[in-house]
């Protein structure tokens, strides 16, 4: 029998550019236990009332919406999602509904809740851990949990997740410890993400401080000998392993090679704004609108279509105009 192929008009979150959205990714709170300074600006001001976060409830009943127009994964992101006092509550709401659910943490509370996560049927975490130094880790962090996250890591393979450890590489920061990351593969079933790093309001991003995909790729290859693996649809990251390792390694190139013309993600910040791409500078506001009962269908796929096709229309690192990362989450 003859597949026809899935028009546009089947599918109700595809941008002006054919692109298909099923991923939505959820930031629950815009505070951390850690202070990555890539990530949360020391001057930042802002932090949300209670009230301006999106409850339970809502967050919820937004992403249900999302999932009612075909999101089929959803991955949950901060500041560091598992400071939120209702975190468990959520993951329960959350794992009614029909989507692959995944989070994103730094790691430091996953012994409190690794039962609640098994019983909402996640199954994939990602834990960012850019060094596997401890000093280096409190210089990066400012706080010293590296032997919780390092042991945290640990429980959620010997427990039966997929768990991939996201690195932000930075020039003289942690670029000499891309062998040390990759050696860990051999005997554990991680996958070792390599992050390029990206410009976010006050992080004091400069072109110089990213180590590209090219040279890392250099730097590994002097190292070890590398196999190309398949990369999925819409996949974010180039994945490579070592012959007879039992985990893999990957890039994640937005800086050097932008992978948005098979983009298939959709944001929610903490305060309920939907953003189209994470470096668009328009933001949609949901949360209001959802608590002012109107319906949200309409304004979800009118943000859509204002996608642009690569960068959020922000092609120039140096003048991107966007919030800090932790307020978008990840
Ligand atoms: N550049 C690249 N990656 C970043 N992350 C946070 N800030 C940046 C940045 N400026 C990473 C975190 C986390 C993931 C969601 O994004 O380390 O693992
Ligand atoms: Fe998608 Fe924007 Fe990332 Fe490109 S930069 S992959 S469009 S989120």
């Amino acid at each position: 029998m003859i597949q026809l192929p899935v028009l546009d008009t089947d599918y109700d979150l595809v941008d002006g550019f054919h692109r298909r959205h099923d991923y939505l990714r959820i930031s629950l709170i815009d505070k951390c236990n850690l202070r990555c300074h890539y990530c949360m600006p020391t001057d930042l001001q802002s932090v949300y009332r209670k009230d301006q976060l999106m409850s339970a409830n809502e967050i919820f009943s937004i992403a249900e919406i999302f999932v009612k127009l075909g999101v089929k994964k959803i991955r949950l992101t901060g500041g560091e999602p598992l400071i939120r006092k209702d975190i468990d509550d959520i993951l329960d709401r959350l794992s009614v509904l029909q989507v692959k659910l995944c989070v994103t943490t730094n790691g430091i509370l996953i012994d409190r809740h690794i039962n609640k996560m098994k019983a909402s049927g996640l199954k994939s975490v990602n834990v960012s851990l850019d060094t596997l130094k401890k000093s280096k880790f409190s210089a990066i962090t400012q706080r010293d949990n590296f032997d919780q996250v390092y042991a945290n890591i640990m429980l959620l393979v010997s427990e039966g997740f997929n768990v991939k450890v996201n690195v932000v590489v930075m020039k003289n920061t942690n670029e000499d410890e891309l062998t040390d990351f990759i050696a860990l593969t051999e005997k554990l079933p991680l996958h070792v993400r390599f992050i390029e790093f990206m410009p976010f309001e006050g992080n004091d991003w400069a072109k110089d401080k990213v180590v590209g995909y090219e040279e890392m790729l250099r730097n590994i290859n002097s190292h070890f000998n590398i196999e190309k693996l398949t990369d999925p649809v819409h996949s974010t990251s180039k994945k490579y392993k070592i012959p007879g390792y039992t985990g893999t390694f990957a890039f994640i190139t937005t800086m050097s090679t932008p992978f948005c013309s098979d983009c298939n993600r959709l944001r929610l910040t903490a305060d309920g704004k939907m953003k189209n791409c994470l470096f668009s500078k328009n933001e949609v506001d949901l949360l209001e609108a959802f608590r002012n009962g109107h319906e949200l269908t309409p304004i979800i796929k009118s943000c859509l279509l204002d996608k642009k096709a690569t960068l959020g229309g922000q092609p120039d690192p140096n003048q991107m105009e966007n919030r800090s990362m932790i307020l978008i989450g990840g």
